[in-house]
């Protein structure tokens, strides 16, 4: 049975390609830091489910919970966070830290510590999921856009790497979608987080799954580089230009 392991599983994303995962009868590993989320999972899930509770900015704990997991034919890097929405001059220093460690960091361990036994099982796909934040700046995405970036090139970067090893890297790349992102982003605060959706119709936590589940699905001879999605009503403005 394939066995896939997905970060980010208590939420969003992360919980949407966990179902669609299961449903297709892999062997499904979800981490977060949430127990009480995992637990739900398992608890609708049933078998052929695990929830692993760790923080993945902690290279440790990433080591020892993925020590006894087995072999993993799908790596989903999802879990991540953007904080704030301030000016850089503005913007807390622990927040941009917190960002790099788990959207960087985060990756990092996750990927060194299962591509080693995929390369060596010449079968594997790691999809990581970055973002629209990646290719395209806008006003205070300063650090956020700047992990995302180097998600991106990450995976670009490990596909010239990994040819040879039949190993495939996909790099997610989604826009406005709805899930509890902008309620961490806002820390809690429930009307701004609300605002990024307002009288629009985003994406939902399902769709970005759709397109997770879809990359891993071609044949062994495709490999899907990036997938780059956009609620249909959002769209590029003109530069911004200020004129005294
Ligand atoms: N929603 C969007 O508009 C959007 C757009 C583009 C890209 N993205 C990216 O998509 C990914 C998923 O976001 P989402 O929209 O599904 O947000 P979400 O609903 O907030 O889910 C985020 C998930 O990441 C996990 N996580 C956060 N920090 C963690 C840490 N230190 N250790 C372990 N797990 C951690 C959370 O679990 P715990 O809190 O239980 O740890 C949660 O399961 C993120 O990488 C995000 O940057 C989102």
């Amino acid at each position: 049975m394939q066995r896939v392991v997905v970060t980010g599983a208590t939420s969003g994303f992360g919980r949407a390609a966990v179902r669609r995962f299961h449903a297709l009868g892999y062997d499904v590993v979800g981490t977060g830091r949430r127990q009480e989320r995992l637990d739900e999972l398992a608890a609708e899930l049933g078998e052929r489910f695990t929830g692993l509770c760790f923080d993945v900015s902690d290279r440790a704990a990433c080591e020892h919970a993925l020590a006894d997991v087995g072999d993993v034919d799908i790596l989903v890097n999802n879990a991540g966070l953007a904080l704030g929405l301030e000016p850089a001059w503005q913007a807390n220093l622990d927040d941009w830290l917190t960002m790099v460690k788990v959207n960087i960091e985060g990756v990092l361990y996750l990927t060194r510590t299962l591509l080693p036994g995929m390369v060596a099982r010449q079968t594997g796909h790691i999809v990581n999921v970055s973002s629209m934040a990646a290719s395209w700046p806008y006003p205070g995405s300063n650090v956020y856009g700047a992990s995302k970036a180097f998600v991106s090139q990450f995976t670009m970067n490990l596909r010239c790497d990994l040819v040879g090893t039949r190993v495939r890297m996909t790099s997610i790349e989604p826009g406005l979608c709805e899930t509890e992102f902008s309620l961490v982003r806002f820390k809690g605060d429930e009307s701004a987080a609300k605002n990024p959706y307002a009288d629009v119709e985003a994406m939902t936590a399902d769709d970005i799954a759709e397109s997770i589940v879809w990359a891993t699905q071609q044949p062994r001879h495709v490999n899907i580089n990036r997938i780059e999605l956009m609620a249909t009503e959002q769209a590029w403005g003109p530069f911004n230009i200020h004129r005294e």
